[in-house]
């Protein structure tokens, strides 16, 4: 399963790019906000640090608009995923977009039926939110592994991008359940190696390595 950082703190992003924990970052209009930044700057500075797929979405409702933005955005660097929202007209964009051959993320998707759109209209991506479905009682995990399915029977290409994550159980399930990527905030990434027997483990080491006054340098 591939990790895509879903911020854009630029020293979170090098640190897990430095360790090869990073395959690509996905942002939104909050974490822009969040960032203080303007979009095409902070996202340029993404682009430049990460070879993967970075995706930037779109801020207008209309196809149009949405296209005009995306082509905009899409000059911004090769690897760059125009995000749009998983609406009628964010799948008339998603369509121009991918058939002109830039990268498509289609995002707010909470139903398998809104995910069979997203492939059929040529989605690089598709992001269906695990932890906003779980908010409302209802099971997030179920809709990839649905999704899954689905594109499996008919062989679509669309990556299925687990989105909305916010703990490392998400994780685990979503590799279980075969997401093709999970995009997690930089803290849950860095929770994924946190276990309380290692740093039990360890203590007892450290005790260990004090009492016999053992050396390596
Ligand atoms: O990838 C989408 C993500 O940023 C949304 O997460 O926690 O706001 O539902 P959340």
């Amino acid at each position: 399963m591939k990790f895509f950082a879903d911020t854009a703190d630029i020293d979170a992003i090098k640190e897990l790019n430095d360790l090869g924990m990073v395959d690509g970052v996905t942002t939104n209009p909050s974490i822009i906000k969040k960032s203080g930044r303007d979009i095409i700057d902070v996202t340029k500075e993404i682009c430049d640090i990460v070879d993967g797929p970075v995706s930037a979405e779109v801020t207008a409702i209309d196809a149009d608009t949405m296209i005009a933005e995306g082509r905009k955005l899409a000059k911004i660097a090769d690897n760059i995923a125009v995000k749009v929202p998983l609406t009628w007209d964010g799948l008339k964009a998603c369509k121009t977009l991918s058939d002109e051959g830039t990268m498509v993320n289609v995002t707010l998707c909470f139903s398998a039926n809104q995910a069979l759109l997203a492939a059929k209209a040529g989605a690089t991506f598709i992001s269906p939110f695990i932890g906003r479905l779980d908010d409302i009682n209802l099971d997030g995990m179920e809709l990839i592994e649905d999704i899954r399915t689905i594109y499996d029977n008919y062989m679509f290409d669309t990556q299925i991008l687990a989105a909305s994550i916010r703990n490392v159980n998400h994780m685990k399930d979503a590799a279980l359940v075969g997401a093709d990527v999970a995009t997690a905030p930089p803290s849950v990434i860095q929770a994924m190696a946190k276990h309380v027997l290692t740093d039990n483990g360890l203590d007892a080491f450290l005790a260990d390595i004090k009492a016999a006054d053992i050396k390596i340098l």
